[in-house]
């Protein structure tokens, strides 16, 4: 079954510090992924599945590489759709889970921030389906570091792609126009659901 991109035009031209031009491109990198992702599932069902092989093997690459595909538009999705022209705050219960985690909604936000400047890829806010508790983690690329049994909250894009358009090198800008639109009720009712 192949997966269909989903349209986030409604943000075009509505989120501060994002201009068309930068949404517009990583919109189209969004549709890249979906279609890499529809395009090994497809491989996948007639590939040779007896050479596969820790050197290399075609359907094994093909294997490596589906939680790139796969990930790329699932984060781009829970990113695009936690961003807002009208963020709502956290709600009650997620603000409480974070006062208990993390000790204060700014070390949160530090921390979600520090991870973003550790390099190419993503800070994530997750709840633990295993635990009950709340992480932040660096997501390498779209595939290493992801923490097992784990529903995301909060997906934040912290590759160049996401901002080079609007502001250079100059990551710690984009971060600080992020503080504007991530929308903590989205997160907030994702948090509600996974409970
Ligand atoms: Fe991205």
């Amino acid at each position: 079954m192949t997966h269909t991109a989903k349209s986030y035009d409604h943000l075009l031209g509505k989120l501060p510090g994002l201009s068309e031009a930068q949404l517009k491109a990583h919109f189209g990198l969004y549709q890249g992924y979906v279609n890499k992702m529809n395009e090994i599932g497809t491989n996948l069902q007639k590939a040779d599945l007896k050479t596969c092989n820790y050197s290399f093997a075609p359907t094994s690459e093909l294997l490596r590489r589906y939680s790139v595909a796969h990930n790329g538009t699932l984060l781009h999705e829970l990113y695009f759709e936690n961003l807002s022209p009208t963020p709502k705050p956290v709600g009650a219960e997620l603000k409480q889970a974070i006062d208990g985690n993390f000790g204060s909604m700014e070390h949160l936000q530090a921390l979600l921030r520090a991870g973003i400047l550790s390099g190419h890829g993503w800070s994530l806010l997750t709840l633990c389906n295993h635990t009950g508790r709340l992480s932040v983690s660096f997501i390498e690329e779209h595939h290493r570091g992801i923490l097992a049994d784990q529903r995301i909250l909060l997906s934040v894009d912290g590759w160049e792609h996401a901002y080079m358009i609007d502001y250079g090198t100059k990551k710690p800008d984009y971060l600080n126009t992020l503080d504007k639109t991530l929308c903590w009720g989205t997160a907030s009712e994702r948090f509600l659901k996974a409970k």
